[in-house]
């Protein structure tokens, strides 16, 4: 019999890439998403890839009697990927009570629950962005995590700390968080891939909307960092790429392979990317100039980040393989399919 997987936030960007691959890879899996920032038609995408529609119950994991109701529903439930979160950095800093209330009570909800029911397993969706500006790149699991700079960032921070104090307090409990640096790109098919509600904050969008006419100009936030072209760099990593290293996450888990009952882990490409060469290689790959204009830095950003990911490719036993022309490529094949351009 298949192991049953929870993806939390499965409809989503990252979840319904991480669905594929645990199909793929021999689970059976069941979304939970209130679709606040994604939409069904995610379940047409991950069919056409796997031929497989995964279970799905529309519920707000921050709903405590749904969360039970569901808990009861799947007593085969093996292992739970959570995914669900608000993730909108500014946002977060207007409206900082939203994020806290939906990114903390959804997983002190699970855990909750996970204890009751004897789900044993949980893989979570951390962010780089715990680290601030590190002193020293690439940036090692060790490094030390930085007062955030958004509420967002905050409550990845406080997540991974009710995770760790969990774990203490429930030895039977396992976990690892796995801390992304910039997720971007999609499905080679086509059929899945980042759906940004209104107008896109994260660059990659951005620039592919901007190539399909929708925007007239990019911003390029900051010319004057002290990086070799003055834009800042960041460590873009294959969404398929980063959805595997939640499937190797949950086998070792439910093989115990894991060290300790809480880990953590970075994953990224362990190559930082400048702005400027993000335009160039899409550039290339595309053959199409993106207007851009060099603008004030944007609060809040950092100067340059990248992964030092020795620790996630020996210990975890996963890297990172695409290559960044690959990458972009299938981020603008994405976009050309939602728009309908040939
Ligand atoms: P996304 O918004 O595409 O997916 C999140 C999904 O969770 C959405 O479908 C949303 O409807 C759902 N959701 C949110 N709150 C919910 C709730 N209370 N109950 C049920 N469903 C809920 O985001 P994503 O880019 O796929 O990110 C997934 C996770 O990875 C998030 O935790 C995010 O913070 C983290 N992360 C993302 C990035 C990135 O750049 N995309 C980087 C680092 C970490
Ligand atoms: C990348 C680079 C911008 C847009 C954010 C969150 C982080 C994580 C990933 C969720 C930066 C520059 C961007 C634009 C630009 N999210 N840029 N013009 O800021 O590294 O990380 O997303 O967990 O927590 O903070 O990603 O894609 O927004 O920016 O010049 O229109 O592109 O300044 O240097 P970021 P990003």
């Amino acid at each position: 019999m298949k192991d049953l997987v929870l993806v939390t936030g499965g409809t989503g960007y990252i979840g319904s890439h991480t669905a594929v691959e645990l199909i793929e890879g021999g689970y059976d899996v069941v979304i939970v998403d209130n679709l606040d920032n994604s939409t069904l038609e995610t379940l047409d995408g991950i069919e056409k890839i796997t031929g497989i529609r995964p279970a799905f119950e529309k519920f707000d994991l921050c709903d405590k009697d749904r969360v039970s109701q569901f808990f009861i529903k799947y007593p085969q439930l093996k292992a739970i990927i959570h995914f669900a979160a608000h993730k909108a950095v500014g946002e977060s800093v207007e409206k900082p009570l939203k994020y806290y209330h939906n990114n903390l009570s959804s997983l002190i909800n699970l855990i909750h629950f996970m204890d009751r029911h004897n789900v044993d397993n949980l893989v979570f969706s951390s962010s780089c962005t715990v680290y601030g500006q590190p002193r020293e790149l690439p940036v090692t699991e060790s490094a030390p995590t930085l007062p955030a700079e958004s509420p967002y960032g905050n409550t990845k921070q406080i997540c991974e700390e009710i995770i760790c104090d969990s774990m203490r307090a429930l030895p039977k409990l396992k976990s690892i968080a796995l801390r992304y640096f910039n997720p971007i790109g999609a499905h080679p098919t086509g059929h899945i891939g980042e759906l940004p509600m209104g107008v896109p904050n994260n660059l990659v969008p951005f620039i592919t909307q901007t190539a399909a006419g929708i925007h007239q100009s990019l911003k390029v936030y900051g010319s004057d960092y002290n990086t070799p072209d003055g834009s800042a760099i960041r460590d873009y990593i294959n969404v398929n790429d980063l959805a595997r290293a939640h499937v190797v996450a949950i086998s070792r888990l439910l093989n115990k392979e894991n060290r300790s009952n809480y880990e953590f882990f970075n994953l990224g490409t362990g190559t930082g990317t400048s702005v400027l060469e993000m335009i160039r290689t899409f550039h290339k790959v595309t053959g199409i100039s993106i207007n851009y204009k060099i603008v004030d830095r944007r609060e809040g950003d950092i100067e340059k980040v990248w992964a030092d990911t020795r620790f996630a490719n020996e210990e975890l036993g996963w890297k990172a393989t695409r290559t960044l022309e690959e990458t972009l490529s299938s981020a603008w094949n994405w976009e050309k399919n939602l728009r309908g351009i040939k």
